[in-house]
């Protein structure tokens, strides 16, 4: 049984969502799973894990900070353990823009980064925008009517396909 360890950046808990959901699909997989959030500056030094995975969202095109440095920071420690990068964002919802190599905002994160993940995913997200304040809500509802999205604010709206998720999961347990 393997120990994976992931860690994620949300702003609004929709990473999380899937860092659980692929936690019980590796459980049931035989591993075992730890989630950490990275907003705590996590330290990796210590800790007990066999393989590591990277979860992020994205808001008004990019990954938050905190990803990006927990990446520089930690890159041997990354590197000498099977590992694995995703991306979360709802240009995903498009089928010509859900691959790792299709997305607009993974390609240019890997660019932005020195490290090379093993593995990479890329999951659609979720827009929520009863719950969003009254900036980040028109915001989101312009940008989903410029790119044919829904636009009604009572909706909640989720793109992710958790089957992807699931196989995305599997393929960590298998790493
Ligand atoms: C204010 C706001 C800005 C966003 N900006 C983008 C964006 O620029 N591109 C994109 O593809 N998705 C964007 N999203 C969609 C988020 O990536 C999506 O809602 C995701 O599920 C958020 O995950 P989280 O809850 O873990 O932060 C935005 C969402 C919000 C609410």
């Amino acid at each position: 049984m393997a120990k994976v360890l992931i860690l994620y950046s949300t702003t609004d808990g929709h990473t999380v969502e899937i860092c659980n959901r692929l936690q019980t699909t590796i459980e049931q997989a035989g591993d075992s799973v730890e989630i950490v959030d990275l907003k705590g500056d996590p330290s990796l030094e210590g800790r007990d894990f066999d393989k590591i995975v990277i979860g992020a969202s994205i808001r008004y095109g990019k990954h938050q900070p905190v990803v990006g440095d927990f990446i520089k920071a930690n890159q041997a420690t990354l590197d000498a353990h099977p590992n694995a990068l995703f991306s979360v964002n709802v240009v995903a919802r498009k089928p010509e823009k859900n691959t790792p190599e299709t997305n607009p905002y993974f390609q240019k994160f890997l660019t932005q980064i020195d490290w090379e993940p093993q593995n990479l995913g890329v999951f659609a997200g979720k827009i929520d925008y009863p719950s969003l304040g009254p900036f980040d809500r028109t915001m989101i509802r312009f940008i989903m009517w410029m790119t044919r999205g829904p636009t009604d604010p009572t909706q909640t709206v989720e793109f992710t396909d958790w089957e992807k998720v699931d196989e995305f999961g599997q393929m960590v347990a298998a790493l």
